[in-house]
């Protein structure tokens, strides 16, 4: 070996050493302004909030992150990955936001920090039948539910659950309800009225909401810029009138937070 590849050797690894021991940045706002592009992921699979349209990425968080974009003086460059993967992303850098209906909870605000929320939801019970409604009906049953989830959180907790089967994706969670495999599904009830209405002769009938949450975008954790950016954009759609007729066309009513 030549004395100079020796140093670029020893460069390479020393490079690689203080990225392990000081953690990879986040681009703050001001970087991604200059840029002119923010990066953005979300699912893909959770209808009407993220998914796709032949091989058009839409739904109600799509067009609200456009909108938002929009006003932050920047265009969105959007990656399409599995639920499990997009706050773990953050860490790594390798996307500034994500936007995938996550409820706010004290365990993931450990890990990232979230926006202002964008709307107010909640778990809903879905069966085949009306006999199980509630979530004391869940009792002695099975319920499915997407991995990583917090509807998987809040069920756990229901007294006398038989079983949890978990899917990486809630449109399996909602087959395994359809094919009989399970008695109940618990989702978003956005998500549920709109899987109701799009199989009506399907025989599912939603039930109560198991808890409710808020729902916000997440930007790695202690990018304070970003968020702040965020909200005031965010802040801005909702007061211009065009978050309310975003809302309306996906939804029919106004699902921002109280
Ligand atoms: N709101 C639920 C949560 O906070 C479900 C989110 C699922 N999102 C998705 N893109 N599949 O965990």
């Amino acid at each position: 070996m030549t004395q100079s590849s020796t140093w670029i050797r020893r460069g390479m690894v020393f490079a690689a050493a203080l990225i392990t021991a000081v953690g990879i940045q986040a681009r703050p706002f001001e970087d991604i302004k200059k840029d002119g592009k923010i990066v953005i992921a979300t699912e893909g699979q959770f209808m009407p909030f993220n998914y796709f349209q032949g091989s058009k990425l839409t739904g109600f968080e799509v067009e609200l992150a456009e909108l938002v974009a929009k006003k932050m003086g920047v265009t969105i460059e959007w990656k399409a990955l599995g639920f499990d993967a997009l706050l773990a992303g953050l860490r790594q850098d390798r996307w500034d936001l994500v936007i995938a209906s996550h409820g706010i909870n004290e365990e993931r605000s450990k890990a990232v920090t979230f926006t202002n929320p964008h709307y107010c939801s909640g778990g809903q019970v879905v069966s085949l039948t009306p006999a199980i409604h509630s979530g004391a009906d869940l009792a002695g049953k099975v319920v499915s539910v997407q991995t990583g989830t917090s509807y998987l959180e809040s069920v756990r907790k229901l007294p006398g659950i038989k079983e949890v089967k978990n899917f990486p994706k809630d449109t399996d969670a909602r087959a395994a309800l359809l094919n009989q495999r399970v008695d109940a599904w618990v989702t978003d009830r956005f998500v549920a009225k709109q899987a109701i209405s799009l199989a009506p002769n399907a025989g599912m009938k939603a039930g109560d909401m198991v808890f409710v949450e808020r729902v916000a975008a997440a930007v790695a954790k202690g990018n304070q810029s970003l968020a702040a950016a965020y909200n005031t954009a965010l802040a801005e759609v909702m007061a211009d009138g065009s978050y309310a007729a975003l809302s309306k066309k996906y939804f029919n009513e106004d699902v921002r937070c109280k």
